[in-house]
């Protein structure tokens, strides 16, 4: 059966794909950022996930605004990047495991989610980013169903919707008969606003409070309603949907491994998180 082994939240600032093709690691401006990885790297290297299901939001390459899914599940064989416009390099692709997005799809029809089916799927800096930061250089040594969650246009769905999404892909996972070990992404966030009167907001108290509660108490940031939430962490703090999406497909007992957390990169405070998931049974044999 497939085991969910954990998750990884993290920003997904194009620059960050910019500083890499430039090799700028060690700048000062970006090492606090990228020596947050050093654990995650070792925390990849343990736990060697063959899959990773990754919750996050499109900007504009795959979906417009003129037709932008609430949910869309990918189930495609490959996932193309395509220049988005950031002056960042086009990525690689990344390798898809339909097998595994029908089964999910299935199961989230199943349980009442009205979900997109995408057998092409386009994926922008929000998958790119993120991957390049936790295999770099290398290639990609897992496959990928990507989720995406509307946070671009509103209406928005909700907190608590997202964490149900997360928490039904979770139930799906762990009704997989492959031997598959999974990894959940979430990606964005945390506090940042891009335009209007208040670009360059950053809320450092609210990001410190949703790091804490996202390991144990993820039903206390479910009761925020958008608005507030578009107050607090700014108009694009809303990503935080994907990290409440990944929260909630770990559904085992859920400890912090690694927390990483610097302002500003970019326009964004940068925080990169892992998740590690016991089973109850793996809870009681350790
Ligand atoms: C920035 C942040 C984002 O989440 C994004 O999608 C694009 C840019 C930024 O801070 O520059
Ligand atoms: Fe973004």
């Amino acid at each position: 059966m497939a085991r969910i082994i954990g998750g990884v939240a993290t920003t997904h600032v194009p620059a960050i794909g910019k500083a890499i093709a430039e090799n700028k690691q060690n700048d000062p401006y970006w090492r606090p950022f990228f020596k947050g990885f050093d654990d995650v790297h070792a925390w990849l290297a343990r736990e060697r996930p063959d899959v990773a299901v990754v919750f996050y939001n499109d900007h504009g390459l795959n979906f417009f605004l003129d037709k932008l899914p609430t949910f869309a599940v990918g189930a495609a064989n490959e996932y193309r990047n395509e220049d988005e416009g950031w002056g960042i390099p086009v990525s690689r692709a990344a390798d898809g495991d339909p097998a595994l997005s029908w089964h999910l799809i299935n199961a989230l029809v199943a349980d009442e989610f009205d979900i997109t089916v995408c057998q092409e799927m386009l994926v922008d800096h929000a998958v790119t980013i993120p991957m390049a930061l936790m295999w770099p250089g290398a290639d990609w040594p897992v496959k990928i169903v990507p989720i995406s969650i509307n946070t671009v246009q509103h209406p928005l769905p909700s907190l608590a919707r997202c964490l149900k999404l997360g928490r039904s892909v979770g139930r799906a996972i762990e009704s997989y008969e492959q031997d598959s070990r999974v990894m959940i992404v979430g990606t964005g966030g945390l506090s940042h606003q891009l335009d209007g009167q208040r670009a360059g907001f950053i809320n450092e108290g609210f990001d410190r409070l949703c790091l804490d509660k996202i390991v144990n108490d993820p039903e206390a940031l479910a009761r925020y309603s958008i608005h507030d939430w578009v107050e607090l962490a700014g108009a694009q703090g809303v990503e935080f949907l994907n990290w409440m999406a990944m929260r909630g497909a770990l559904t085992g007992q859920v400890t912090r491994a690694h927390c990483n957390y610097h302002i500003p990169i970019s326009n964004t405070a940068a925080a990169t998180i892992v998740l590690e998931n016991r089973t109850e049974a793996e809870r009681r044999a350790a």
